[in-house]
């Protein structure tokens, strides 16, 4: 959970939070506290610190709470009287003005990091505090590097992504068979591939293909290759049938050819330059590479059938970029 601080600026709390979600943590924001809305009259912080109360109440789990400059005093007086119950864990930025005492007060087993030199120059108030608190990890971030240069905020994120992997470590997800297939998608979508296209043509010589990514080299004497294609695909059985195919690797610039492939009620073949092969295959013209097969083999695959090729042709382009997909997106790497 962000407290985020006025003073750190919107920029700051946004790319944090952004980390945060790449690293594999959820993140809940809360804005800056308008300090002005005090309930009563002199005792700064009250307001906000009932909020912050409330707001914990709700959550259905206890958060790692992060609270920087003066909201750290917030955060400590919202979780002081069942600190565990409420917070997993407690990160301070820049939290020169906390009252050590308070700290003190928290139970050991609650992990507490301090991080100073965030954004504001390393004070020795903030260190002072850390040396008094000996179940606190105390961290400076390197002054020539403050976190408003890309450079500083990685410091400084990749010491509360650390801390957080070392002392409140996520719950790998985890698939067992039976157990819902999203999570075994999601397992298999860490394996990054390139991306293809599958033509042939169907009884009455028509261009059949769609997207696939489930593609494999298997042999090279003899040159066979493999990709796997749903059996609830329209054209599965044109694929078992047809005496021949041929593999479309797509380069960065098709991938809107990708996406025509993999979607219904497109006039795939219509929007795509194409031109028959050998044997009258139809192969997407300017492609990565194209491999030109005979059907080797079919077998089944459960859900879907494991197509074998045995290559007649190859041709590629070696000057282009290929297209990559992981983890359920299309992805760009260039390395010509
Ligand atoms: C990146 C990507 C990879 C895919 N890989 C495969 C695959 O390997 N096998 C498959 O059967 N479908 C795969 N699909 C899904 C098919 O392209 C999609 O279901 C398509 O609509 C099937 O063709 P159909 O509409 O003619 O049945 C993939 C889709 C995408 C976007």
């Amino acid at each position: 959970m962000l407290l985020e601080h006025s003073g750190h600026g919107a920029g700051f709390w946004e790319d944090l939070a952004i980390a945060l979600v790449k690293a594999g943590r959820q993140v809940v924001r809360l804005a800056p506290f308008d300090r002005s809305a005090t309930l009563i009259p002199g005792n700064v912080g009250t307001y906000a610190c009932e909020s912050l109360q409330a707001v914990l109440g709700q959550l259905p789990m206890r958060p790692v709470i992060l609270a920087a400059g003066d909201d750290a005093a917030i955060a400590i007086d919202a979780i002081s009287q069942h600190a565990e119950l409420m917070a997993s864990g407690i990160v301070l930025v820049d939290s020169k003005s906390v009252d050590a005492r308070k700290l003190d007060l928290l139970p050991e087993r609650l992990p507490l990091l301090m991080v100073s030199g965030v954004l504001v120059p390393v004070s020795d108030s903030m260190e002072q505090i850390a040396r008094r608190i000996p179940h606190a990890e105390a961290v400076e971030i390197s002054a020539s590097t403050p976190p408003s240069c890309a450079e500083g905020f990685d410091a400084f994120s990749a010491v509360l992504i650390d801390f957080l992997e070392r002392r409140l470590p996520r719950a790998t997800p985890e698939y067992r068979q039976g157990s819902d297939a999203r999570t075994l998608r999601d397992a298999l979508g860490c394996f990054a591939t390139g991306v293809t296209v599958m033509t042939a043509k169907d009884a009455a010589s028509q261009p059949v293909g769609l997207t696939a990514n489930s593609f494999t080299s298997v042999s090279l004497d003899p040159p066979l290759l493999l990709t796997c294609i749903a059996k609830s695909s329209a054209s599965s059985e044109v694929f078992q049938m047809a005496e021949h195919f041929a593999v479309n690797v797509l380069h960065i610039g098709q991938q809107p050819t990708s996406i025509r492939f993999s979607r219904r009620n497109e006039d795939r073949f219509g929007a795509t330059p194409w031109e028959p092969g050998l044997h009258g295959t139809p192969v997407l013209t300017g492609s990565l590479a194209t491999f030109e097969c005979s059907r080797h083999a079919v077998h089944d695959g459960g859900d879907h059938i494991i197509l074998i090729g045995q290559v007649e042709r190859a041709r590629f382009e070696p000057r282009r970029d290929p297209l990559l997909y992981f983890r359920g997106k299309y992805r760009r790497l260039h390395f010509s």
